[in-house]
């Protein structure tokens, strides 16, 4: 009887410490994979802006070409870079002022829908000063956006497709 007991207890007693063997081997996984996570790549702020910066250029040709198809893909690729900045770059505090641009955003949005190219052209202005206050906010007043002079590429035809 007693052989039994001690047999029982040995087993019990192995079988947690296997557990715990177990769990030590799962949270040394878990922590590993945690710190492949954040060694990810992951762009930065500046990142984004450069590839906010060429949707404005294209935008800005697109709407003057009247070519309203793009620049409606346009003006949403600029709404989808904003959406990763916020999802992203949540470790910079100046985010938060990027609701300044929205009320310009949709103004263009609405010009773009009524195909209306004053109403564009004055939501494209609107937009890029926004670029700027924000800039200035955040001590990145250097960074001078403004109404692009020349099509940021010599590839691609910003003329609508007849
Ligand atoms: C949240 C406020 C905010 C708004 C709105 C904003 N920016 Fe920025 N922008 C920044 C900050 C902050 C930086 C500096 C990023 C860094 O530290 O790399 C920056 C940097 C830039 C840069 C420099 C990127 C580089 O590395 O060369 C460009 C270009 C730029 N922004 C374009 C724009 C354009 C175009 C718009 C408007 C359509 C815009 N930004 C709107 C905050 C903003």
């Amino acid at each position: 009887m007693k052989i039994i007991i001690i047999l029982a207890v040995a087993c019990l007693v192995t079988s947690a410490c296997n557990q715990s063997g177990n769990n030590q081997q799962l949270q040394a996984k878990i922590d590993s994979l945690q710190a492949k996570v954040n060694d990810a790549y992951k762009p930065g702020l500046g990142e984004f802006m450069m590839g906010i910066q060429e949707h404005h250029a294209k935008l800005w040709f697109a709407g003057i070409n009247k070519n309203w198809k793009l620049a409606d893909f346009e003006v949403h690729e600029i709404g989808e870079t904003l959406d990763d900045v916020k999802k992203y770059c949540t470790d910079r505090p100046e985010i938060k002022s990027l609701g300044i641009i929205d009320p310009a955003v949709n103004t263009i949005k609405a010009a773009i829908s009524k195909q209306d190219i004053e109403k564009f052209k004055s939501g494209f202005t609107e937009l890029t000063n926004d670029c700027n206050t924000c800039h200035k906010d955040n001590q990145h007043g250097f960074n001078m956006i403004i109404i692009p002079t020349s099509p940021p590429v010599t590839n691609q035809d910003f003329k609508p497709a007849k």
